[in-house]
């Protein structure tokens, strides 16, 4: 009969834990005969001591089949991305997009927005009528139609990791690098994957403190992943400013169908983007080099594939079939939509990537309390880049706010978050990538 408190008792001694000890554990998260003070001192031994490869492996895969999984029957790679988070981080609907063109299906399961970052439900649930919880039969459907399809996650998906999530949120363990990588794998890997690409941060506004976390944070996923049967890669890549143009859940929307139809293409998102398409398209075997992976992928985006996809996946997920044409139509607009300056000119030499999302957040656009309800029109436009020239008269941002009161306030936390001074930054996309 298994025990908790001694299952407990051998991480805390920092003995290994087999397989079927993990399984029994996972087992009574599921059903309850584990109780919530086994989990968090389960937690905390985890965070002090660590876990082998074996163990992490073990411990993703037991809480991927708490839940149901998905198995697919397609006549290509099933591919996805997840990243760890950001401000204006909208590069999941380019590249499902572009990686579906080329060949690849994408059934992704995305979140909503966590503290100061976006999330990718959110800002789908700006477009009138999209679905972000098709039922089983039809998410396969436009999968296997479309080549991706981007939806939101149910309680059926790892519902161990929610339980155990929820209890090292309020016990101190969330900082924990077996755990991250067994939470966000479970997930992931639960959607019957081939091939997973994943974009961890580093920079002022990255979930991870430090470069080495983040590396550290990195070659966990991409050992457990592998070790799992799913061929994964993790890029290293830049979140010391916004990623895109905009902040905001229907201004990014915009912004990546401007990016699609290529009237504007940020060159910092684009080259985020297309590294973690070149690594899906590499890692599924469809291309065998890297030159070849780009021409592909240039060739899909400037040929309009990719936004054909696009618009599909939106029709068929319940949004306008003309929304590509017409955004503008359908996209909720703030009242409020005005630049702001600064008194100090210079060049931007910082930011603070935390505040400018929280700038977001404190405009309606994200959470306080997980039931808050968002307002899909606010955000940030046209955020200026780290390294430009501020003059008298250069916006520092566009707000769009729904009233004065929300627009003086995010003005002041926009502004706080730049620092103008005389020295170029160091400015990166890309940092470097970890394979197995
Ligand atoms: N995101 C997850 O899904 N899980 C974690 O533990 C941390 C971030």
């Amino acid at each position: 009969m298994f025990i908790p408190q001694e299952f407990i008792k051998k991480k805390r001694d920092n003995k290994p834990l087999n397989k079927s000890e993990i399984d029994d554990f996972i087992r009574g998260v599921s059903d309850g005969s584990v109780a919530n003070e086994h989990i968090s001192a389960f937690a905390m031994a985890v965070f002090f001591n660590g876990m082998s490869l074996d163990e992490k492996t073990n411990l993703t895969l037991a809480m991927k089949n708490s839940g149901n999984t998905l198995s697919w029957d397609l006549d290509g790679p099933i591919v996805d991305k997840h990243s760890t988070g950001g401000i204006g981080d909208v590069v999941s609907l380019m590249l499902g997009s572009m990686l579906a063109a080329c060949g690849l299906y994408i059934p992704m399961i995305s979140g909503r927005g966590l503290g100061h970052t976006g999330g990718t439900l959110d800002k789908l649930e700006s477009i009138p009528g999209y679905n972000v919880f098709p039922d089983d039969k039809l998410f396969k459907k436009i999968v296997k139609e479309c080549g991706v399809a981007i939806i939101g996650q149910t309680s059926s998906l790892a519902p161990a990791d929610k339980r155990i999530y929820s209890i090292r949120d309020v016990t101190a363990t969330v900082e924990s690098v077996p755990m991250i990588s067994a939470s966000i794998l479970s997930k992931k890997l639960a959607e019957g994957l081939d091939v997973l690409v994943m974009d961890v941060k580093v920079g002022s506004g990255a979930f991870m403190p430090t470069y080495e976390l983040s590396v550290e944070l990195a070659k966990s996923i991409v050992e457990i992943s592998n070790n799992a049967g799913v061929k994964t890669e993790a890029i290293l890549t830049d979140m010391n400013q916004c990623l895109a143009y905009s902040a905001g859940n229907a201004i990014e929307i915009k912004e990546a169908v401007d990016y699609l139809t290529c009237k504007r293409i940020n060159p910092r998102l684009h080259n985020v983007n297309m590294a973690l398409c070149v690594s899906a398209l590499l890692n599924s075997g469809v291309v065998n080099d890297e030159d070849k992976a780009r021409d592909k992928l240039e060739y899909v985006l400037k040929s309009g594939e990719a936004l054909e996809v696009f618009a599909k996946m939106v029709s068929m997920l319940g949004g306008p079939n003309d929304f590509c044409e017409n955004y503008d139509k359908y996209l909720p607009k703030a009242n409020i939509i005005r630049p702001i300056f600064s008194d100090d000119y210079g060049v931007v030499e910082s930011m603070n990537a935390v505040s400018l999302g929280m700038s977001v957040v404190g405009l309606g656009g994200g959470r306080i309390k997980p039931e808050d309800k968002i307002d899909h029109s606010v955000g940030l436009e046209n955020i200026i880049n780290l390294g430009s020239k501020v003059e008298k008269d250069t916006p520092i941002a566009i707000i769009h706010a729904k009233d004065e009161d929300s627009f003086m306030m995010a003005k002041q936390r926009v502004l706080n978050a730049i620092s103008i001074g005389s020295k170029k930054p160091n400015i990166k996309e890309v940092y470097e990538i970890i394979k197995s």
